[in-house]
């Protein structure tokens, strides 16, 4: 079997103990007679399956008692309307971080329903280092900020103090790659198919208070009152999805939990940066202080350098490498699941790239 190591922002590599037991589990999961697709989402099995998952979640990321956690559709894309929809409850005004093309598809979004202020941004210098000079007035329902800026590689490494104004936060390119304090936060939303699990699947955690406050338009599968109400059971959940999110936790809970895994992820990413800090040909793009530890875009000197580099890292089983257009060249997404060995061999293919074309 020729498994390749996949560099993709998303969906992306899950780890293979997970893909193998899914596979044992297939046909008739834990003698239900059926596989986890066929099932009905009310059944007692399934109810188990979900549960199961949100107890993980909770234990990995030390979920507060007072924080509902969801699983909804739609991506991370519908949080962006479902969050002014339902968290611009007072003076339909809220503060966003632009940090990246996400955080500016959240903020046209929540443009469309109260009004924007802009607490910070690095548009000016192409997204290259996340802005640390966030600043908000009190007269704002909530700040939103982008954890991880999966195009730029940038993240957040100091939380701005709000007081009683609620950070919600886009975790979906760096959830459960290190320890987060989830009580600083008033809502932390993540897609799934990065770090969590399949595509299919949209991961809420919200703090319990913030729930209930939607505006009158709102339709009833955008209100987070709907889906805590229901157990996220209000209509036919991604079954499928959420069964690999749990197999993914449990994964990680095999690894040590996320102490363990953060402590990977750092020396996965040390590995690529301090390659990138003392090469003479490839370079880093993002700010050295806010370098995300998942998504590392680093450039050649010329497109036809980083075309021939995409090229020959492919045909090695390096793949998925290309940037994305705004930033261009190369792009090595290295989630939770991306074994240390692939970082490996990247460096000594980009070593061997470096001297080969001198
Ligand atoms: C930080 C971030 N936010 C939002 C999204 C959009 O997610 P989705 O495709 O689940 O809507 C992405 C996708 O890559 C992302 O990286």
């Amino acid at each position: 079997m020729n498994r390749v190591y996949n560099f993709s922002a998303g969906p992306s590599m899950l780890p293979l103990e997970a893909l193998e037991k899914a596979k044992e589990e297939m046909i008739n999961y834990r003698d239900s007679g059926m596989s986890v697709m066929e099932m009905s989402h009310r059944s007692k099995v399934f109810g188990e399956i979900i549960s199961e998952t949100e107890s993980l979640l909770r234990e990995q990321m030390n979920i507060p008692d007072n924080y509902k956690v969801l699983f909804l559709q739609g991506g991370a894309s519908t949080q962006f309307a479902m969050i002014p929809l339902n968290l611009m409850k007072k003076y339909k005004k809220a503060a966003y971080v632009d940090s990246g093309n996400w955080a500016k598809n959240a903020i046209l979004e929540a443009s469309r329903y109260g009004e924007v202020i802009i607490a910070a941004s690095s548009k000016d210098n192409n997204y290259s280092f996340y802005p640390d000079d966030i600043k908000i007035d009190n007269d704002v329902d909530y700040l939103h900020i982008t954890s991880n800026n999966t195009i730029f590689g940038t993240k957040i490494t100091k939380l701005p103090e709000t007081g009683d104004i609620p950070i919600i936060a886009d975790m979906s390119s760096n959830i459960l790659s290190e320890k987060v304090d989830v009580s600083k936060y008033g809502m932390i939303y993540a897609g799934a198919q990065k770090n969590l699990g399949p595509a299919g699947v949209t991961i809420v955690i919200i703090r319990e208070d913030l729930i209930g406050y939607h505006m009158d338009f709102t339709p009833t599968m955008l209100m987070y009152e709907t889906h805590s109400k229901a157990s996220s059971m209000y209509n036919t959940p991604p079954c499928y999805s959420i069964y690999m999110v749990k197999l993914v936790l449990e994964w990680i809970r095999s690894k040590g939990g996320i102490e363990a895994i953060e402590k990977m992820n750092k020396e996965k990413a040390k590995i690529l940066y301090d390659f990138l800090d003392n090469s003479k040909m490839f370079k880093g793009t993002a700010r050295i202080i806010d370098r995300s530890l998942m998504n590392i875009p680093f450039v050649l000197p010329n497109d036809e350098l980083n075309a021939k580099f995409i090229k020959e890292a492919e045909a090695i089983g390096l793949t998925t490498l290309k940037g994305h257009r705004i930033v261009g060249g190369m792009r090595a997404s290295i989630y939770n699941a991306m074994p240390i060995e692939g970082v490996k061999k990247l460096v000594g293919f980009m070593k061997e790239f470096e001297e080969n074309n001198a």
